[in-house]
């Protein structure tokens, strides 16, 4: 008791100076995968037909690792985003990659965080004074006059890694009603749960790395659009994207297990180029498709794309199926086109909207019409999997994917 007593007490004095690796000591190869209760709930919630039977006849299946689900940001339907928990619980419903979003610190320094600038809403960065006053724009609470909303903005970059270290993971989300900084961090919607929001435990991206490969799964890096202007003190675009390989480099990470991603097609041409190994496996996330004509664009500049190298596509899954004049899920052109020109498509992310009784929102925007249930994502899931034949999809709760995957006999 008092030598753990005087450990943790050395440790803690450590961190000032280095901030200490979380250690992940033992491989998890013989962990077995455990989907838990969440695919029956929905399977149960499904309107009766030949898939939900497919799925209910699965019920007593083993569960297995599935290449075909990524766990997004981990698991952060139930735990904070990008923290080893979510990490953990990814890996344990068997998700077959696992993806660290990667920014940058004040000293250049890699972690995985879904923005450079969401310290404010996914980690308790305001509780502390001296941190929170480092913060790009402070905290300001709502003002019951004007009716303005309370505001905070807070960059990895605005810290260094050893303060970033000192900082809880929670579960994204704010108040824009807080009159104190504990109100306008209490912002969890109600689909999520606080349960598991003790107190996160932050990462770099080298220890990401360490910690899924310690599970031996795939890693799928992004490299997130830094929120300062380029280059920072020195530190160029180019140079970002070279580090994030140069991490999995180090580890000794075979190429063909990593996934990097990026929204910026000049880092996706980087890659390509550069670290061609890598490159062939680059993801191109594809946010054109937001608009109409923007999805046309895209759509239209497919070919040209895959000429240039680019092998995968990955859209919000809404992009990839549509509704035919029977009201029937169909995949979309985008879809069909991005097939014929010989790419592999990736979607993100499921379950991310929470309830679906009222058309499930942006994920779902062009078959909103036949969505009323939670049941019915895997209805979409499906027309994914077996007609648009995605390689692989996000999901903020691995598990239903995998247990799909599973029956499916998808890899
Ligand atoms: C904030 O307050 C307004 C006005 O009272 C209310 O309509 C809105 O639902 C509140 N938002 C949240 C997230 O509590
Ligand atoms: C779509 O392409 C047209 C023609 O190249 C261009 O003028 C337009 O700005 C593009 N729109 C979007 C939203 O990308």
């Amino acid at each position: 008791m008092r030598s753990s007593i005087i450990i943790s007490l050395l440790a803690v004095g450590l961190t000032s100076a280095a901030p200490a690796e979380v250690s992940v000591s033992k491989r998890h190869d013989s962990f077995k995968v455990q989907v838990g209760d969440r695919p029956y709930f929905l399977i149960d919630d499904m309107d009766d037909g030949s898939l939900k039977r497919k799925l209910e006849s699965c019920k007593n299946q083993e569960s297995k690792i599935s290449k075909f689900a990524i766990g997004h940001r981990g698991a952060p339907l139930m735990y904070p985003e990008h923290t080893a928990e979510s990490y953990h619980a990814a890996a344990r419903q068997g998700a077959g990659a696992i993806e660290c979003d990667v920014a940058f610190t004040k000293d250049r320094k890699l972690v995985c965080r879904h923005d450079h600038c969401d310290l404010h809403t996914t980690t308790n960065i305001l509780t502390f004074p001296e941190l929170a006053a480092k913060c790009t724009t402070p905290f300001t609470p709502y003002d019951p006059v004007t009716g303005k909303a309370a505001s905070a903005k807070c960059c990895t970059t605005d810290i260094t890694l050893a303060e970033f270290k000192t900082l809880c993971g929670k579960m994204d989300g704010s108040n824009p009603n807080g009159t104190t900084i504990a109100s306008y961090m209490d912002g969890t919607p109600p689909y999520r749960t606080d349960l598991y929001s003790t107190c996160g435990t932050l990462l770099t991206h080298k220890e990401s790395i360490k910690l899924i490969d310690s599970y031996n799964r795939d890693f799928t890096p992004e490299c997130k659009t830094p929120a300062v202007k380029m280059p920072f003190n020195g530190y160029t675009q180019e140079n970002f994207a070279q580090d994030i390989i140069n991490e999995y480099k180090a580890a000794g990470i075979h190429p063909s297990r990593v996934w990097p991603q990026s929204f910026l097609p000049a880092d996706v041409f980087y890659w390509i180029k550069a670290e061609p190994k890598f490159g062939k496996q680059a993801v191109y996330l594809d946010e054109r498709v937001d608009t109409p004509e923007g999805y046309a664009n895209a759509t239209a500049s497919l070919p040209a794309l895959a000429k240039a190298g680019v092998k995968i596509m990955a859209p919000a899954f809404f992009a990839m199926t549509k509704l035919d004049k029977n009201n029937k899920i169909v995949p979309s052109e985008y879809a069909i086109a991005a097939k014929k020109a010989g790419m592999e498509l990736i979607g993100w992310s499921f379950e991310r909207s929470g309830f679906l009784k009222t058309g499930g929102g942006y994920y779902y925007d062009y078959v909103n019409e036949v969505i009323n249930n939670d049941g019915d994502m895997y209805t979409v899931l499906d027309v994914l999997a077996r007609e648009v034949k995605i390689l692989k999809m996000f999901s903020d709760w691995p598990a239903t994917v995998v247990y799909y995957a599973n029956c499916m006999g998808l890899p």
